[in-house]
């Protein structure tokens, strides 16, 4: 092969990127390159250490993004965190492994994304995954438990407990607390049911005890030997180069860690997989998008596309913490995990809660209206209405889980984190300049953190119900002196200023180039393809058209998987 030609190009060897390269490449029948802005981690402590969560934000491997002043959220400024490295935000996230709560897939296609279902998103779920199962001894210590028939054994990446959920009476007294709130201890969190408490797996190759990410899943063990896969590090994209006068890539121009520029070219596709904070920009640097915008920056129009960059959302995160009473030890793991669902919020009170629905119901027709205007009706106000009726549904009538809490110490503290898992907030993310180089330099990210206000009120029910955790018996017997956000946080306005000053976010970015029909303003069809274009695909985060319960990245393989799969049935 010339080395500047290739059937298929992949922009960003992340979490998704990394499933197609392998995918794309097994037969060896078409070459493959990925062109990643980062450079591989293997030997980077910072990541393989299934344990130092955190020790790779603010490094060269983190973008760190930021957002907008959050117009909704005290004007602050946000840093986004990804990963800039072969295996993407993998190499840096929190590992664990919680799928999608099930009607949540079917309302893929219930929005008319046709074929996306639970059930056939089910056995991608199991192709991606290579299970560890707990030994005997191991659950009795650890006191996790699973449903055999809810995991894949053959798959790429290997999921399981790490070596540090170690023997802990910890789980024991969170259990019995959460069951005296009306929470049932949950088997397993994967087979598509998460509610209740349980102590959910992470992404981690347990017997070498290191944390398992894209690139360790699905690269180095048979990709990096494929003769159909060139991968170029530290090599940056900057657009989508077109055939003369059709909507078909040519390839794409990239910059070299020199500073040099080159074109390579694609005999089929060009897929993107840079991320949801990223894909739109690469699009709309390439003339896919928003009439107003491109022409905003001279950039010449290829496909009118005003979906792409809206519908942007994120989830909001604040914690929890306390001194120990008495002497108490526990494993640092976060994977101690409670999911309420909406009504559990709220207990008993049977009134409060219909009076609280009621409110969310009624404030969505505005809500809709506003996001429509904000956004130049790339999404009218009618379809934004029907697709936030959906997620109150599936809150409602469905009662998927409303929020997660996680628990762990920390030194002498017990700490907790939680997060609304549905948050109605919609914002975008949008190019600032047609030149910059890397492209990912110049956007506006705007979450819209807030900007549906009775998203303040249900992080306001979480964290309340979340100090209910601590106030009830036997947590309460550990719990001390509540350090955040303190005894003197009671009433609703408190807890909300608390929340808004105090959030930090979830790191859950998606949406921002969503598969749904071109009419409702979708950006890519049922198989990730761009609308109006021959030959290019979105493929990672950005596609995903609603939030999902658990954590993306089991989600976002098993996304990927099946797309890999369509392509090659065709
Ligand atoms: P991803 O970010 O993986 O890949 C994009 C790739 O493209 C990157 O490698 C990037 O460098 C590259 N790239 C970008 N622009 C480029 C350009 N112009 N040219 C070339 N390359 C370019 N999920 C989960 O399941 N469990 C968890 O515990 C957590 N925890 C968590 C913590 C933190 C701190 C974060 C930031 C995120 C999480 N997540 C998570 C979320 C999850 O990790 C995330 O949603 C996915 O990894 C995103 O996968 P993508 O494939 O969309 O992008």
């Amino acid at each position: 092969v010339d080395a500047l030609t290739y059937d298929y190009i992949i922009v960003g060897g992340g979490t998704c990127g990394l499933v197609m390269a392998n995918r794309l490449s097994q037969s060896g029948a078409s070459s493959v390159l990925v062109i990643e802005a980062g450079s591989s981690v293997l030997n980077n402590s910072a990541v393989f250490d299934p344990t130092a969560y955190g020790a790779a934000f603010g490094s060269a491997i983190d973008w760190a993004f930021k957002t907008v002043p959050q117009a909704a959220a005290d004007q602050k400024t946000h840093t986004l965190r990804a990963g800039k490295a072969l295996g993407g935000t993998s190499t840096i996230n929190g590992m664990s492994y919680v799928r999608a709560q099930s009607p949540q897939i079917d309302a893929w296609q219930q929005a008319g994304n046709t074929g996306w279902t639970w059930s056939s998103l089910w056995p991608y779920y199991l192709k991606s995954e290579s299970f560890q199962a707990p030994s005997a001894v191991d659950m009795i210590q650890t006191h996790v438990t699973y449903s055999a028939a809810e995991h894949g054994y053959n798959g790429p990446v290997k999921v399981g407990w790490s070596v540090e959920q170690s023997n802990s009476t910890y789980p024991v007294i969170l259990n019995e607390t959460f069951q005296a709130v009306g929470l049932q201890w949950n088997t397993d969190t994967n087979g598509g049911d998460e509610r209740g408490f349980s102590v959910y797996p992470l992404m981690v190759d347990r017997e070498n005890n290191v944390r398992e990410d894209a690139a360790r899943a699905y690269y180095y063990p048979s990709a990096a030997k494929a003769k159909s896969l060139a991968v170029w590090l530290n090599t940056t994209a900057n657009k989508i180069l077109w055939k003369r006068g059709a909507p078909t890539a040519s390839g794409v121009q990239v910059t070299f860690s020199n500073g040099s520029l080159a074109e390579v070219r694609a005999k089929k596709e060009v897929i993107l997989s840079a991320g949801a904070l990223i894909s739109p920009i690469l699009l709309e640097r390439s003339g896919i998008g928003s009439p107003t915008i491109l022409n905003k920056y001279g950039i010449d129009i290829v496909v009118d596309l005003p979906g792409v960059g809206e519908g942007l959302q994120d989830q909001v995160n604040n914690g929890l913490g306390y001194t120990i009473e008495g002497n108490f030890t526990a494993n640092g793991s976060k994977t101690f995990v409670a999911y309420p669902t909406l009504s559990q919020l709220f207990s008993n009170d049977s009134e409060a809660y219909d009076s609280f629905i009621s409110k969310v119901k009624s404030s969505l027709p505005a809500y809709a209206s506003q996001v429509a205007s904000r956004n130049n009706n790339a999404t009218s106000a009618a379809d934004l209405l029907t697709s936030f009726n959906m997620q109150y549904d599936l809150l409602v009538k469905f009662q998927v889980p409303a929020a997660e809490l996680i628990f762990y110490t920390s030194g002498q503290t017990l700490q907790s984190q939680h997060w609304t898992l549905l948050p109605f907030s919609r914002g975008s993310v949008h190019i600032t300049s047609a030149t910059a180089s890397p492209p990912n330099a110049a956007a506006a990210i705007d979450p819209q953190y807030f900007s549906f206000a009775p998203d303040v009120d249900v992080q306001v029910f979480v964290g309340e119900f979340n100090r209910l955790a601590f106030h009830t018996q036997p947590l309460s017997d550990l719990a001390g002196t509540e350090q955040s956000p303190g005894a003197s946080t009671t009433s609703a306005s408190q807890w909300s200023r608390w929340t808004k000053k105090n959030f930090r976010p979830n790191y859950h970015v998606m949406s921002s180039a969503a598969m749904l029909p071109r009419s409702k303003g979708g950006v890519v069809d049922p198989t990730g393809k761009v609308y109006g274009t021959n030959n290019v695909r979105v493929v990672d985060a950005s596609i995903v058209p609603f939030q999902v319960c658990g954590h993306l990245t089991s989600t976002l393989y098993a996304v990927a998987e099946r797309i890999a799969d369509l392509m090659q049935q065709n």
